[in-house]
């Protein structure tokens, strides 16, 4: 039996030693982790799932904007990192975490979701490369894989996307 929950703080022991092994040590020095550099987690859409008492998955949820060349800010959400225990890859864990998210942040009206992954699992959310072309992050990025859900028509063309330091709850 597998629970999808609201993360709280007495997962984070956990989350730290998932994402050690799903990403490596070095995974705080990827991109993703500047772009959100400063934020702080998103309660209202960061979710735990759990297996009895064992974290199997978690996906983390940030505050981050985006400014376009008027200088004026929209905020995004950052979606990630998510990741699943490896002995419970392949079970629909990282799909009901992406799905409930999803669900709580449009139950919430809340802005667009960002993330940094492979366009073939996160298409299949709604997710794609095609509105953020030129978009700049702190960090090097393959485009492809900086990916929107869904149009988002009023967001700018040419932008850099940042931490939004204060914003800590956006819902
Ligand atoms: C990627 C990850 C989160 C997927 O978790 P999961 O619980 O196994 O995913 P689900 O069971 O919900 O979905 C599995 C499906 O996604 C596909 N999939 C998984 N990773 C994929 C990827 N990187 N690219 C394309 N498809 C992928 C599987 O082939 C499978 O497809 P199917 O439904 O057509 O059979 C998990 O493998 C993981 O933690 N990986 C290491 C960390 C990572 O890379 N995280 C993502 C970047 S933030």
């Amino acid at each position: 039996m597998i629970d999808i929950v609201p993360l709280v703080a007495e997962h984070h022991p956990a989350i730290e030693i998932l994402l050690d092994q799903r990403f490596g040590p070095a995974r705080r020095n990827r991109t993703a982790y500047r772009l959100r550099d400063g934020a702080e987690l998103l309660p209202d859409f960061s979710l735990a799932a759990l297996e009895g008492d064992r974290l199997i998955g978690s996906l983390q949820c940030w505050p981050i904007q985006v400014r376009g060349i008027s200088g004026r800010r929209q905020p995004l959400i950052l979606l990630g990192p998510v990741a699943v225990a490896a002995d419970r890859e392949g079970q629909g864990i990282a799909s009901a975490l992406m799905q409930a998210c999803l669900a709580a942040i449009d139950a919430a009206a809340g802005p667009p979701a960002l993330l940094i992954g492979d366009a073939p699992f996160y298409g299949r959310f709604g997710f794609a490369a095609t509105a953020t072309r030129h978009w700049q992050l702190p960090g090097p990025v393959d485009q492809n894989r900086l990916l929107l859900r869904g149009t988002a028509p009023h967001l700018p063309r040419l932008a850099w996307v940042e931490a939004d330091t204060r914003a800590a709850k956006v819902a």
